[in-house]
């Protein structure tokens, strides 16, 4: 059965993120009903502290040298995590800015999963090489400013360049993003954000 991964990175029951993918998915679903969803709420799930046995299996490996047990126990919550990834043929990822960037949590998520050997290689001839396969991924963004005339305010969006690159890094290169914003201030402008993102939201959901 084909899969979609689906991150899910705000805590807000309301979030303005998770709204949006809902929109996407009850789309996605009547159109894909043979298709298993995988939910991972990262406010919920059980996510290693990247520090010990875990952050020593990355220097281990960067450093060309084998695994103690703690390490390789470590590095197996990784193996876990990376796996759930590179096991859907489809990823959405719905997020909120957080000072410019991404909540902690998904930061969390990328900092496990990136790991040599799992998600990237080095090769002195050609550099870092991309482990994964490539799929098309959706990031749906919330943000209380919006960005889609550039800067706002004194405020940058740094979460878009990062993700694109992080997710490019690992070899996820087929990714759209989708903003939702300003998702604060006057309620005209904020209900405007949401009906735009919404409308393409479900239309992109067709051709997925
Ligand atoms: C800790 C925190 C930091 C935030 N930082 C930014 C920011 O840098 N830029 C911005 O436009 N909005 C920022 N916001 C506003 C959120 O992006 C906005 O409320 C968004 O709708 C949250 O997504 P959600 O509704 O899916 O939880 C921040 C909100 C919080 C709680």
């Amino acid at each position: 059965m084909p899969k979609l991964l689906h991150l899910s990175c705000s805590p807000r029951p309301d979030s303005e993120s998770g709204a949006g993918a809902q929109v996407f998915l009850d789309r996605f679903r009547q159109l894909h009903p043979d298709w298993d969803i995988d939910v991972a709420d990262l406010w919920r799930e059980r996510m290693p502290d990247f520090a010990g046995p875990i952050l020593e299996a990355k220097y281990a490996r960067m450093n060309g040298q084998g695994f103690s047990d703690a390490q390789r126990a470590g590095f197996a919550e990784a193996e876990r995590m990376a796996l759930r990834l590179s096991l859907a043929d489809r990823v959405l990822i719905s997020t909120p800015m957080w000072n410019f960037g991404v909540p902690y949590k998904l930061k969390q998520f990328i900092d496990i999963i990136v790991q040599p050997g799992l998600t990237f290689r080095f090769d002195p001839s050609q550099g870092y090489v991309p482990l994964l396969k490539d799929r098309p991924t959706l990031v749906v963004l919330a943000s209380g400013s919006d960005f889609s005339t550039g800067m706002n305010r004194g405020r940058i969006d740094m979460a878009t360049p990062y993700l694109r690159e992080v997710l490019r890094f690992i070899g996820i290169s087929d990714v759209r993003f989708v903003a939702i914003g300003p998702t604060t201030g006057p309620r005209p402008s904020v209900e405007a954000a949401r009906e735009r993102a919404s409308k393409r939201l479900a239309a992109m959901a067709a051709n997925f």
